[in-house]
């Protein structure tokens, strides 16, 4: 069959991905590229169909972002959004113009069901708008399909050469039915047939991974979450045996957490498997260390560094392979957004590793999609659906400096709490759940004794993409029954709170 791709000339915008996201949502294949390349390679590739992204420039000064001319000759539909829609205006002859402010937030706009972009949906729509340029007269051959009371020409289309503009941006979730209008883009105008499902994707991926590593050496640091697990079963079914995982016990992992990974991957998998015990060595370095975004750098660093000693034990080891998925790097402020917590796994890296180069090939990814992704490789359900746990694990989870005490705490706490999420069969709703050892003491009195111990907060939150979140309702008959537990069974703790903010303002973790 014709391989149908979708090339996505990224223009810089902040939502690339999530583009990309939603044309592989129609189950169709699509690739992000530079804005600089080159039509030879365009024609190579063979697009059925090209969407611009949005991108923060305007088209007027002296860097923007542009595009070879010629694809506009290539006979393929294109759909410009926000600054892709107005490169497109400008560069066929229209004008664009510059507003005094920014039109920012969702609007009602007023579609022309007329166009093929539109079908199925109402004449109007609520859309999220982010611009401050705008299209004020659309080139020859274009008419205007869309409007707001604020802007004149919101979309615009040349329904003969199949170039398509929207001002707005279809691919959020803040623009209702976004989803029907990249449909009826990729499907609709562009042909393709929708096929296309993760376990081509899984193919492509170790092909190139096949090609890229050649006989080489990788390590992977696995932490037994999903993301690490994917990317490692990814990895060993592109370069086998020259694949070590390496599991680093920071003695920050949940109960019974270090003997599930180990019979998981010594059992159930071929790979070769290193399981490093280095508890002390971790918590020596985090000793009265209090502040969560140091934590995350002295774990980031001490991971590295673990990774170089074990990898230099196997021989030369070009490569380290880590599960990082998308979400990780916009929130690290990787891309263009400001930093919120840096990732251990992608902003909190040492500014000198040992390693050839770093593959992370979930890069792209969300996280539904990366659980897709390892059902495809044929990992079983229990460690696909697995909720997500950090890489500095409980050390982000207790507040404050961390000690042993502390941390046996937070495990038996923490146990409970997922054993009676299990037992009410809350696991599927649950995205995820957790206890944080506050760094709060209280009151109580347990018999007739006074007691002054330590408060427990439990977290629960729903989310598809753990970019926002709403906490979760759990019943007050569930978490009585936690709470009870947890301050009969596990010593020290006489408080139990329940954490009802949702992300944002907060986020899903305490720290
Ligand atoms: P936040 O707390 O930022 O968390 O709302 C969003 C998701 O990311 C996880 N998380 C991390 N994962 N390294 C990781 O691998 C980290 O440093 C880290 N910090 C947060 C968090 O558990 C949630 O799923």
């Amino acid at each position: 069959m014709e391989k149908e791709l979708i090339l996505i000339i990224d223009f810089g915008g902040q939502y690339n991905q999530l583009i990309a996201r939603r044309v592989r949502e129609q189950n169709v294949y699509c690739e992000v590229v530079p804005y600089t390349i080159s039509i030879e390679k365009i024609k190579e590739k063979n697009p059925k169909g090209i969407i611009f992204t949005g991108g923060p420039s305007s088209i007027y000064t002296e860097d923007a972002p542009k595009c070879t001319e010629d694809i506009f000759n290539l006979n393929i539909p294109i759909l410009g959004i926000c600054y892709g829609m107005q490169y497109m205006a400008y560069t066929l002859g229209g004008q664009v113009k510059r507003a005094d402010k920014r039109e920012y937030g969702q609007m009602s706009v007023n579609l022309d069901l007329n166009s093929k972009l539109f079908n199925g949906l109402d004449d109007k729509n609520i859309c999220l708008m982010s611009h401050t340029d705008y299209v004020d007269s659309v080139p020859q051959g274009f008419m205007k399909i869309a409007n707001t009371d604020t802007c004149k020409i919101a979309a615009m289309q040349n329904e003969e050469k199949g170039f398509y503009g929207v001002q707005f941006h279809p691919e959020v979730n803040h623009t209702e039915k976004g989803n029907i209008i990249i449909r009826n883009f990729v499907i609709g105008i562009c042909k393709c047939s929708g096929s296309w499902k993760m376990d081509a994707y899984a193919k492509t991926t170790i092909e190139n991974l096949k090609q890229k590593l050649g006989d080489k050496k990788a390590v992977c640091a696995l932490s037994g979450g999903v993301d690490s697990s994917v990317a490692a079963v990814l990895l060993s079914k592109a370069i086998g045996k020259n694949l070590t995982c390496i599991f680093v016990d920071h003695g920050l992992l949940r109960k019974n957490e270090v003997e599930e990974v180990e019979d998981i991957f010594t059992n159930k998998f071929d790979v070769n498997f290193v399981k490093v015990d280095a508890k002390e060595r971790f918590l020596n370095k985090l000793k009265n260390v209090t502040s969560p975004e140091q934590k995350r750098k002295i774990i980031g660093e001490e991971f590295i560094r673990v990774f170089e000693e074990e990898g230099k034990k196997i021989g030369s080891v070009d490569y380290l392979v880590q599960g990082t998925i998308y979400p990780d790097v916009i929130e690290s402020g990787l891309g263009k957004s400001s930093v919120i917590k840096s990732h251990h796994n992608v902003g909190g890296l040492p500014d000198y590793v040992d390693f050839k180069e770093i593959v992370e090939p979930l890069r792209n990814l969300f996280k539904d999609e990366v659980r897709n992704l390892g059902r495809e490789l044929g990992l079983p359900d229990y460690l696909v659906n697995r909720q997500p746990f950090p890489g500095p694990g409980l050390a982000i989870r207790i507040i404050g400096d961390i000690t042993e005490e502390k941390l046996e705490i937070l495990k038996d706490a923490d146990y409970i709490f997922r054993e009676e999420v299990s037992k009410n069969n809350m696991e599927k709703e649950l995205s995820q759940y957790f206890a944080v050892l506050t760094d709060t003491r209280s009151v109580g009195v347990m018999g007739d004794e006074r007691t002054y111990d330590y408060l427990i907060a439990l977290r629960a939150v729903v989310t598809d993409d753990f970019m926002t979140a709403k906490f979760a309702k759990i019943s007050y008959e569930i978490l009585e029954k936690i709470s009870q537990r947890i301050v009969n069974e596990v010593n020290h703790v006489n408080r139990i709170v329940y954490d009802v903010t949702s992300k944002p303002p907060a986020t899903i973790e305490w720290e």
